[in-house]
């Protein structure tokens, strides 16, 4: 899997759902994804093991630099989330791809400002339907902190269901594990 033949792909992932689209990670949304980070402070902070108070453009160009290294080696893959208007809303990802059959973790965040409105399974619904069509991933897997109601509603409104746990976070959550065959019959 290269970045190459992914970004080739993609269109056939857009305008699936109108108000909804997926594009592949790029170092010019640095100013949008800090500022989707500065709208949704609390919700990260809470939720999100990479955030920290002074996150700032810096800071997420230095993140999207990685991603796309990580994206080149072939073990992860990031989409932006965009609004109808192409705005920058959130980020998805596989990452730590690995294995034959492959396994890789799904990753999610929304701006809070467009939170609670059915985008986050929408998304999630796109970057299933890109993995299932236009990668070998076999097995999605989350993890997801028992408490994050929102986030666990996601994946099981996207077929993904519980099969474990991990012990407890450092902020002191349950950690459980999702996980979705994508080459499954229906
Ligand atoms: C998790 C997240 C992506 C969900 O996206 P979203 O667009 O807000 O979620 P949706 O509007 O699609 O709602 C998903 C479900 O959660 C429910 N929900 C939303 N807020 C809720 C709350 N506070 N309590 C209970 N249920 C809630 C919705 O009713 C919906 O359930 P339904 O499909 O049965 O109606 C988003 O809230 C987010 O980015 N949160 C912060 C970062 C995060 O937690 N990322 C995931 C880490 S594992």
């Amino acid at each position: 899997m290269t970045s190459h033949s992914l970004s080739e792909r993609l269109p056939n992932v857009r305008g699936q759902i109108a108000t909804v689209s997926l594009r592949p990670l790029a170092l010019a949304d640095a100013p949008a994804i800090a500022a989707a980070v500065d709208s949704s402070r609390e919700a990260l902070r809470r939720w999100m093991p990479w955030y920290r108070d002074d996150y700032d453009v810096h800071a997420a160009e230095n993140w999207i630099d990685h991603a796309l290294t990580t994206g080149a080696a072939g073990t992860a893959v990031h989409f932006a989330i965009l609004d109808s208007n192409d705005r920058v809303i959130g980020v998805t990802s596989f990452e730590d791809i690995r294995d034959t059959p492959s396994r890789a973790m799904l990753g999610y965040w929304l701006a809070t400002p467009r939170s609670g409105r059915g985008i986050g399974r929408v998304a999630i619904a796109h970057a299933l339907a890109w993995a299932r069509e236009e990668s070998t991933i076999q097995i999605a897997w989350a993890l997801v902190a028992e408490a994050n109601v929102p986030s666990r509603r996601v994946l099981e409104a996207n077929g993904l269901r519980a099969v474990g746990a991990r012990g407890i976070d450092e902020r002191g959550d349950t950690q459980l594990i999702y996980e979705l065959d994508l080459r499954a019959p229906a």
